[in-house]
């Protein structure tokens, strides 16, 4: 398998407990390096954007208060299959039907506050990236 770059936020929920660091630890022993890391506020219209292909749906108002309401740590990691590998590590969106030992499982209060983003497929994490990352602060 190819080695792939994927596009990761801890959410506020997730830094509001001080939990980047356990969250990270689950993410390395996974396999999977952090090439980038950043800890931002991110902008309503930020907010939006990222999370356009949902703006039809009911809990779209919701999702942009909650990624707004306190500082998030957006993430580049990288290693084999790195997409699917961080969809397995993360678990399933509603934590109540995530794998034991995933971090939403883990740590994720709801299917809203669920402690983590990933990108679902390579053409998303390009963008995704692209959205909080210049090139030149990615170093693999
Ligand atoms: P994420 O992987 O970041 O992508 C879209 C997000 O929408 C998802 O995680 C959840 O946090 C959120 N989401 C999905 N379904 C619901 C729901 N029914 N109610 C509230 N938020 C949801």
């Amino acid at each position: 398998m190819a080695v792939e770059r994927t596009f990761s936020i801890l959410k506020p929920d997730a830094t509001e407990r001080n939990l980047t660091g356990a969250i990270n630890a689950m993410i390395e022993k996974a396999g999977l390096r952090i090439v980038a890391q950043k800890r931002v506020q991110i902008t309503k219209a930020q907010a939006e954007q990222f999370y356009g292909v949902h703006k039809a749906r009911p809990f779209f108002g919701e999702l942009v208060e909650f990624m707004i309401s306190a500082p998030v740590v957006v993430q580049v990691l990288e290693g084999e299959g790195a997409i699917a590998k961080y969809r397995e590590v993360m678990g399933a969106t509603d934590p109540a039907k995530a794998d034991a030992n995933t971090i939403r499982k883990v740590h994720a209060k709801s299917i809203g506050e669920n402690s983590v983003h990933g990108s679902d497929s390579a053409e998303n994490a390009a963008i995704e990236m692209g959205q909080f990352f210049a090139g030149n602060e990615i170093v693999g």
